[in-house]
């Protein structure tokens, strides 16, 4: 066997989180400028699965590693997963891992990285891995991780395309009328999606509500967005982001910073911004038109961000 690689976007939510794990609608967007990298070797016999994770700068055998670790979480287990599902046993076999992807940024590195190690591994046997029979295996592993994931991460990173997805449902296409393209600021402050989706549960479960009704009203606004692109109205989508933060903040999941990043985002000049992902740190997306590229970059930059990508939602053929 010679080696294989495989490799996972990043991803974006442009409208919906939290809300959607109530079974609001929710807009998400690969972002490929940001990967996972798995490549599979053969190790040598009786060996076993030793997955090299570049970044951590740490080696580990699959077999040995605590099954309560954060390691296992991430790397063993969807390793695991998708040895049942082919129901392979454990090969020997050597798997490094590089990300670009910022841990805890609210760029689905634990979906991406899940996604990487099964397509890997998979190529490495020699077995067919559909997206379609990928996807529930990454939403197994991604629940090892947050508990009650909606499914969004899994899916938008599995298929890498924009997405309009709600809970338990087919993931949904949608035409886009008018490109546009996204700032992403990555605030360099970590924040596991784990603790503010049980925060958000914990709020809602004092006051049903008052929560029930901040949800739907992020719904409404993940519908009207999805109109807004696909009839090119980015008029619309601007405010349509801002309110949606607005609604993030009351749910409590913004910060500080996050909150600064779209303030002088919006005013260098973009349309919108909000958080994006689990909020509390990670990253925030603005709506940017070409002419104030520099300038909101050079805010964000100044404001604090670590990192300023962009990415490109294409028009639809
Ligand atoms: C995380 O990218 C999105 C959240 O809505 C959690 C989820 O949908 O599982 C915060």
């Amino acid at each position: 066997m010679v080696a294989v690689s495989a490799s996972a976007p990043g991803k974006i939510i442009l409208f919906g989180e939290h809300a959607v794990v109530y079974g609001q609608p929710a807009i998400a967007a690969p972002l490929t400028a940001v990967q996972v990298t798995v490549t599979a070797e053969p190790g040598p016999p009786g060996g076993g699965l030793v997955i090299h994770a570049a970044a951590l700068g740490q080696t580990v055998a699959a077999a040995q590693v605590a099954p309560d670790s954060p390691l296992f979480n991430a790397l063993v287990y969807p390793a695991q997963l998708l040895l049942e599902h082919l129901r392979a046993p454990m090969p020997d076999l050597r798997l490094t891992v590089r990300s670009t992807i910022p841990v805890a940024s609210g760029l689905g590195s634990g979906a991406a990285l899940a996604t990487a190690i099964m397509r890997a591994l998979a190529a490495a046997l020699g077995a067919r891995l559909p997206d379609d029979a990928l996807n529930p295996l990454v939403y197994e592993a991604e629940k090892r991780h947050h508990g009650t994931p909606s499914g969004i991460d899994n899916t938008v990173i599995v298929y890498a395309r924009p997405v309009y997805f709600v809970r338990g449902t087919a993931p949904q296409t949608f035409a886009v009328a008018r490109p546009f393209t996204l700032f992403v600021a990555d605030s360099g402050q970590s924040s596991p999606t784990r603790l503010t989706v049980a925060d958000v549960r914990r709020l809602h479960d004092a006051d049903p509500p008052r929560l029930d009704a901040l949800f739907a009203r992020i719904g409404e606004i993940a519908r009207a967005a999805r109109q807004s692109i696909e009839t090119g109205d980015l008029d619309s989508l601007g405010p349509l982001m801002n309110e949606n933060h607005a609604l993030l903040r009351e749910l409590t999941v913004s910060s500080e910073l996050l909150d600064r990043l779209c303030q002088v985002a919006r005013e260098a000049g973009a349309r919108g911004a909000k958080l994006s992902g689990g909020g509390r740190g990670g990253t925030i997306i603005a709506l940017v038109d070409e002419a104030d590229a520099a300038p909101v970059t050079a805010a964000l930059r100044q404001a604090g961000a670590v990192r300023v990508l962009s990415t490109h939602i294409e028009q639809s053929p």
